[in-house]
């Protein structure tokens, strides 16, 4: 009698196993996809996972739908360990109704997430869906909702992880936008809240899969995706690697690891890397580079407004967020989409409790109408705000140009930054000296006899009296000058003067910043 129970449910477990059925599953195959079973494989330890809800099926019986019951109902959900750390994380399965969303597969995937705050534990979803399930109708649209509320409930208590590998349609797309990071696979995610059909109905727009909602257009153009993979071998290590800088939940600090760099290694060279004229660019990313332990830079937002640069590095082991201006592109100016970039960047290691370090280059926010009209005040805020908000250690180093309103939100002291250094190159100012000079003496050069040689002594003056960080370094604004060959010795002394940094401020619900 037992053996027929043990046998029924032996069945059963088969079944779950098997998903969508072998068919689906090489259909997945021949898509050039992974199903999600052989995902976590990829992405856990081995024999670490533990699935919860194999058993879950949807309870809906409109259009047929109780003749297409499958075990798992189009989400595998569970938690394992990633290099010996506890994750918790869902995976839809394509092969089960085109991995749609029903009510309880929005169940399924609300319990894990609910498991990983309480429990203090990163989330991964792995995304590949058809988007909410049209058969189930509103019950499928609430089940989203549910899973944004607790997007929202884990937001900064632990981190969130999107591994967007195939469609993402619909409601899909936005749970991933609202977590700490999405990677998406290049030639087979796409990420789109409505597909290429309504767009040629509603706008008579032609537009292909790829060139709406893929990889690269998520990647350069709309910042959606703050990683494209080549592969989906790819990005389950990405998701390794950027857990190796997280700490597990906003209680804790991120792993130290110990990397074997001496933290007092000069470079001598640095100071070679800016060249003499300060309009000819340079990369930012030599300095960060040589600054980092073992050279070792992770960026995050690669391909996407690269006039800022943010990333991870390790110094003395610990986790640092880096903030760059970026000489080689538009200058390093600051832009709409390079301030999303950076604030958001900035809250992130805020939430984590991850260091930031700050290095600046920059002649300033754009100018224009294309910047004014799409916001840039607005958006530029959000850098702002994000800076004066972070309440773990800062540190700032300015590289060159540190003009006007850029300087002041690159981490400037009065944001609350703790220690503010300048190379002997730096030049902070309210504007360059061209364009200073061009505003105060206008008039004096309109009527000089000689105005190009008037103006070259007036920019020449301002320029030996303000483009330099002495001035600054008299009011303590910069804490002090530093060669430029100590700058990874000089962070991490900072660092360890920092730690235990402690700020507490007026409680409330919580700030509006100027989204
Ligand atoms: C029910 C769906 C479905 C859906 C796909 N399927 N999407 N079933 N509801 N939303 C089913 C298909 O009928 C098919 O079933 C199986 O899933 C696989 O789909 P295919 O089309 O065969 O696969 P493929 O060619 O790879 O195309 C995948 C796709 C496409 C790009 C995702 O199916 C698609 O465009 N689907 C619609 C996406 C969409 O517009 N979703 C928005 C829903 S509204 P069989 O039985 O044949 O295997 C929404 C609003 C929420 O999400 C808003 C919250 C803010």
């Amino acid at each position: 009698m037992h053996s027929e129970k043990l046998k029924n449910f032996l069945h059963k477990r088969r079944q779950a196993e098997q998903s969508g059925g072998e068919e689906k599953i090489q259909s997945q195959h021949e898509k050039g996809k992974l199903t999600a079973r052989e995902r976590i494989d990829l992405l856990l330890d081995e024999s670490s996972f533990t699935e919860i809800d194999a058993l879950v099926t949807h309870h809906y019986y409109e259009f047929d739908m109780q003749n297409k019951k499958f075990f798992g109902d189009g989400v595998v959900t569970g938690y394992g360990t990633i290099n010996g750390r506890k994750v918790f994380l869902f995976a839809y399965d394509f092969t089960v109704l085109g991995g749609t969303l029903s009510e309880m597969g929005a169940k399924k995937i609300t319990k894990v997430m609910e498991h990983a705050t309480r429990v203090g534990c990163p989330i991964i979803g792995i995304i590949d869906s058809g988007g909410a399930r049209i058969q189930e109708g509103i019950l499928s649209l609430d089940g989203f909702a549910s899973i944004f509320y607790h997007n929202q409930l884990a937001s900064g208590v632990v981190p969130q992880i999107t591994c967007s590998i195939g469609p993402s349609a619909g409601g899909a797309v936005y749970s991933p936008a609202m977590t700490d990071f999405v990677i998406m696979v290049d030639k087979i995610s796409t990420m789109f809240v409505t597909g290429p059909e309504v767009v040629k109905t509603v706008l008579g727009e032609e537009v292909s899969f790829d060139e709406l909602g893929g990889a690269m257009s998520h990647g350069k153009i709309s910042g959606v995706s703050h990683f494209v993979a080549k592969n989906e071998y790819q990005c389950m290590d990405t998701v390794k690697s950027l857990l190796s800088y997280m700490p597990q939940n906003n209680t804790e600090e991120p792993p130290i690891v110990d990397t074997g760099d001496d933290p007092n290694r000069l470079d001598n060279n640095l100071i070679n890397i800016v060249p003499e004229n300060p309009l000819q660019p340079y990369d930012m990313k030599e300095i960060i580079h040589s600054i980092v332990d073992n050279h070792q830079f992770f960026e995050i937002h690669e391909l996407f407004a690269q006039n800022v640069i943010v990333g991870f590095g390790r110094l003395h082991g610990k986790t640092v967020g880096i903030v760059a201006n970026q000489p080689m592109v538009l200058a390093g100016a600051l832009d709409i989409d390079s301030s999303n970039k950076a604030s958001r960047f900035v809250r992130l290691c805020d939430c984590y409790n991850i260091p930031i370090v700050t290095l600046v280059d920059t002649p300033g926010y754009m100018p224009g109408t294309h910047q004014e009209h799409g916001g840039i005040i607005r958006h530029g805020s959000k850098l702002l705000y994000a800076y004066c908000e972070a309440t773990v250690p800062k540190i700032t180093i300015i590289i060159g140009k540190a003009y006007g309103g850029a300087y002041i939100a690159m981490g400037s002291k009065n944001l609350g930054t703790d220690m503010n250094y300048a190379w002997p190159t730096a030049q902070i100012a309210v504007l360059g000296s061209e364009a200073a000079v061009r505003i105060m003496n206008r008039k004096e050069i309109e009527t000089a006899k000689d105005p190009i040689s008037l103006k070259k002594q007036l920019v020449d003056n301002f320029t030996e009296k303000f483009a330099n960080p002495y001035v600054a370094a008299s009011y303590g604004t910069i804490d002090t000058v530093i060669d430029p060959a100590e700058t990874r010795p000089v962070i991490i002394r900072a660092l360890e003067g920092l730690t235990n940094k402690r700020e507490r401020r007026i409680p409330r619900k919580h700030g509006n910043i100027n989204l």
